[in-house]
């Protein structure tokens, strides 16, 4: 099953929920100027030793003995290559990680977004002590999620309610549109 890029960012972010983040920033770049679409991913959680760095986006290579081909980072670079692009790591033992995927913004193999809205509100729900940021920048303009600030405006409701997980996915939704984000 190919995978979208939401289910993509679900794998990369469980990486930095892994590592220890406190902090969970996820933008996405649009360039209808350069044909480029940027994923970027950045936390602050433990990192990744310089020796692995390599290791860990061969699929035959894991930390662990075993390892489910297709997960994680290997599946982004294969997928971001396949589009022209290519997946890039920045990390530092102790400050934390980023995760750089370019893929062709045009180009006919890249997954469409898929369902941002619900994966950002089902992560910042299952991880009520973790700040995430969303921001996705279009030409038609800039959007940004931050739970900081959604916590403040919802004055002690909590994001893990029902409720405000379906208000939140609606106003992202609506957010997105009107920048008018690619599929
Ligand atoms: N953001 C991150 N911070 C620290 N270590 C990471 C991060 N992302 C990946 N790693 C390391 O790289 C390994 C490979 O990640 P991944 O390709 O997602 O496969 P998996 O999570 O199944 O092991 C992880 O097991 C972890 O050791
Ligand atoms: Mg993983």
């Amino acid at each position: 099953m190919m995978k979208d890029l939401a289910m993509h960012i679900m794998d990369i972010v469980q990486n930095s929920i892994s590592a220890g983040a406190t902090l969970i920033q996820v933008s996405i770049n649009e360039s209808a100027k350069d044909d480029t679409y940027l994923l970027t991913i950045t936390d602050n959680g433990k990192g990744i030793p310089a020796e692995m760095i390599e290791k860990v986006t061969d699929p035959f290579v894991t930390s662990r003995t075993t390892r489910k081909v297709g997960l994680g980072l290997p599946l982004l670079k294969q997928h971001a290559d396949s589009t022209g692009g290519s997946l890039k790591l920045e990390s530092k033992e102790g400050s934390g990680t980023v995760v750089i995927a370019t893929f062709g913004l045009t180009h006919f193999d890249r997954q469409p977004l898929g369902d941002i809205a619900g994966t950002m509100v089902l992560l910042a729900a299952a991880n009520l002590k973790i700040r995430f940021v969303y921001e996705h920048t279009t030409p038609d303009g800039e959007y940004r999620f931050d739970t900081d600030e959604v916590n403040e405006m919802l004055e002690g409701m909590s994001i893990s309610e029902a409720s405000v997980m379906r208000f939140l996915k609606e106003m992202i939704n609506e957010n997105l549109k009107e920048i008018k984000i690619s599929g």
